[in-house]
């Protein structure tokens, strides 16, 4: 947990997406839920928190700085297990501490499952994106017909989603006072 140039730049893609009813897995230090509440095509935030300790530290450093208290729910749970009683729009799930944990995805899947959000994102989710084309160049590369393994590559890498607009939506977070 940080307020870090790179802690901010990895949320702001999924905060650019948040919508309707979101559900924060995660707590921390509230980065994300700040910015949720910001959001102006945000109704509803939930934010699933297992550690009562970072629930009790939350409410003694939110002020009169943080916007519309009203709009936002800690639910005290293990977020892999939690089920919403509202439809979610969003969730966004930040419940590792490394970026790139290989559990980090497998988590997403199982909260998915439970909640079935209509889209959703995790934290470290674009290195692993950059992780699953690299392993495709190193596979095309190693391919005996480099040329048209290439070209197979080539093909895996324009068919992804590009999503990644770091720089100009890192500029338009919010960090709380
Ligand atoms: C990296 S911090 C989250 C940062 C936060 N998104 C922010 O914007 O500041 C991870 C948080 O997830 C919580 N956590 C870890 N495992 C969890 C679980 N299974 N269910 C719910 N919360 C969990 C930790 O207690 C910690 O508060």
């Amino acid at each position: 947990m940080s307020l870090s140039p790179v802690e901010v730049e990895s949320l702001a893609l999924h905060v650019a997406h948040m919508r309707g009813h979101v559900v924060i897995a995660g707590l921390g230090m509230g980065l994300a839920l700040y910015n949720a509440v910001l959001h102006p095509a945000v109704r509803q935030i939930t934010v699933s928190e297992c550690d009562s300790e970072v629930v009790a530290l939350f409410a003694r450093i939110t002020g009169p700085g943080w916007p519309e208290s009203g709009r936002f729910s800690i639910e005290r749970v293990d977020a892999r297990d939690w089920r919403s009683p509202e439809p979610v729009d969003f969730l966004y799930v930040d419940i590792r501490d490394k970026v790139g944990a290989s559990e980090a995805a497998a988590d997403t899947r199982t909260i998915c499952r439970n909640l079935r959000p209509k889209s959703a994102g995790y934290w470290g989710m674009e290195a692993d994106f950059v992780l699953f084309l690299a392993r495709k160049l190193l596979q095309a590369a190693g391919d005996a017909s480099t040329v048209s393994g290439l070209g197979a590559c080539a093909s895996v890498c324009l068919s992804q989603p590009t999503t990644v607009a770091l720089g100009s939506r890192a500029s338009r977070m919010s960090q709380p006072s």
